[in-house]
């Protein structure tokens, strides 16, 4: 920690007369040294990402072998807090799918410190980082998914027991290489399809716990941005959504609610439906039109064959959007399949077949785990007063907010929680952020308004108040005081 700062305080005081070639040099040998003081694992330390702008606070990336017979092994991204990381908590994200990438989803284009430029050849600041209230840790799960990988091929068969499971041997192997993270505060978090990750894994996490006479991990919450919980619920949801933001035609809406069995709903067979109900789910999706981004249906599209032959030729592909570059994930794309961006990130190590792609080719999921109801998790997981938080952008249609919201109150209703903050509107900057409601204490259902999908891609700022509240645990403001931003 001491030393830290001395690095801190060195590089304010002679930054300006150093060259970069000296100042890399430096950089290197005195983080080095920092690292045999605390024991992180140096020959994973990111000296410098390609293209990245300079910040005080230490990068980590590499591997951990979850199972070594089988050549099983899990990269992680690690990043640590702006200020104070050896007291600030430690946060998992994970991305959905699923089989997509958190380390390019909620790293560098939601709520890490890079997002990456307009040319797609480096990065820039993402001044709404969670990395302000938190150390962060992202993780590629299951193998296949970025540069997580398998030697064994029938292991790219994966469901969510399996993923799970390896994700608890990963978060053990790696307090092996971070050790002064072990006792650490531990919040659990991910959006989509870590709906069922996250959960999942919480659960597995509170069982170690309750067996293990030796080490118990910190477990202080689980957060998760439109989450899929309940397959049969969230998707009649969509529907809904679009007939009420004008989508779809009164009549298709109409028919839609009156002919449709949701109830028997499954992703691997064609649900149980009438004629009448898959014709109009068919015209929905003509009227919806492809060109809208269902993750937020206010963001305008990029149009990907525009976009790609740009980056080629090393022109900006950014397109703005409400104040959001629509086209980051192909900037990404192209800044992730660098091979100088791979090595400084200690990543492919074994020279995987397949290019670097935000959700995996590679990975066969079990289709029938959609259809695992996650509620009697989150029901556990607040019985052992973990606190709960579901949030949800209210631009989604993916999964929006009305089944999310639903499933948290008939989840309160059977714990018997009673309403602890009512339904109202929660304030950022002196704005409507959201609204939110809390029931018993521990369960917290909260949206963010103008947020898509993925709620830190278009909300940066409101996001990163609801995760510090979150990790705080502080509910969020009902008024319009100036609140702070930490
Ligand atoms: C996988 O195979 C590669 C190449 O043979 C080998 O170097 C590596 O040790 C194996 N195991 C893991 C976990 O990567
Ligand atoms: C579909 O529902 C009808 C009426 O409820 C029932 O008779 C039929 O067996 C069901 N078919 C399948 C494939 O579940
Ligand atoms: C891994 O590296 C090889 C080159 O060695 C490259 O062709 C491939 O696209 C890379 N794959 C990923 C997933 O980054
Ligand atoms: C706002 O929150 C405070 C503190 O929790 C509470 O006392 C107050 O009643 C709330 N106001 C409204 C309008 O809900």
């Amino acid at each position: 920690m001491i030393l830290r700062e001395w690095i801190k305080e060195r590089f304010l005081s002679e930054e300006l007369e150093m060259g970069m070639w000296w100042l890399g040099g430096f950089l290197i040998s005195v983080a080095l040294t920092a690292v045999a003081v605390n024991g992180y694992p140096q020959e994973d330390l990111v000296v410098s990402l390609p293209g990245q702008p300079k910040v005080w606070f230490r990068q980590f990336a590499g591997y951990v072998d979850v199972d070594e017979k089988a050549g099983r092994s899990l990269f992680y991204y690690f990043v640590e807090a702006e200020k104070d990381p050896d007291t600030k908590p430690l946060a998992l994200w994970l991305n959905g799918g699923p089989g997509c990438s958190s380390v390019g989803g909620g790293a560098f284009t939601e709520l890490g410190p890079f997002y990456p430029t307009g040319d797609g050849r480096a990065l820039r600041r993402n001044s709404m980082s969670w990395n302000r209230a938190s150390n962060l840790l992202f993780v590629e799960s299951p193998v296949g998914v970025g540069w997580s990988y398998s030697n064994t091929t029938l292991d790219y068969r994966r469901g969510d027991a399996s993923t799970a499971m390896d994700m608890h041997v990963f978060m053990l192997k790696w307090y092996e290489k971070f050790p002064e993270l072990k006792s650490r505060e531990l919040f659990l978090t991910g959006e989509s399809y870590a709906g069922h990750y996250i959960p999942q894994l919480a659960d597995l996490l509170l069982d170690h716990n309750a067996h293990s006479t030796g080490f118990k991990f910190n477990l202080k919450g689980v957060a998760i941005g439109n989450p899929l919980l309940k397959f049969n619920q969230d998707i009649p949801s969509s529907y809904q959504f679009f007939w009420s933001h004008g989508m779809i035609s009164d009549e298709i809406g109409l028919t839609i609610m009156d002919e449709c069995d949701f109830g028997d709903y499954t992703d691997e067979s064609p649900h149980n439906v009438s004629h009448s109900c898959n014709d109009a789910l068919a015209e929905a999706s003509s009227i919806v039109s492809e060109y809208i981004d269902p993750y937020d249906v206010i963001l305008d599209v990029c149009y990907p064959s525009i976009v790609e032959q740009e980056l080629r030729l090393r022109k900006m592909a950014t397109k703005i959007s409400l104040g959001v570059d629509v086209c980051m994930s192909y900037e990404r794309a192209f800044y992730f399949n660098l091979p100088e961006v791979q090595k400084a990130l200690h990543a492919n190590r074994t020279n995987l077949p397949y290019s670097w792609s935000m959700c995996s080719d590679v990975l066969n999921y079990r289709d029938s785990d959609v259809n695992i109801n996650i509620i009697p998790v989150l029901k556990k997981i607040a019985q052992h007063h973990i606190p709960v938080w579901v949030f949800s952008g209210d631009q989604d249609s993916v999964i929006p907010l009305l089944s999310s919201r639903t499933l948290v109150r008939e989840l309160a209703q059977d714990l018997n929680f009673k309403i602890t903050v009512p339904y109202g509107a929660w304030f950022h900057k002196g704005q409507v952020a959201g609204w939110a409601t809390e029931y018993g204490n521990l369960l917290t259902f909260a949206t963010v308004r103008a947020a898509s999908h993925m709620v830190p891609y278009a909300q940066p700022s409101r996001a990163l108040h609801l995760f510090s509240s979150f990790v705080h645990g502080r509910r969020l403001p009902n008024n319009t005081r100036p609140s702070i931003d930490d």
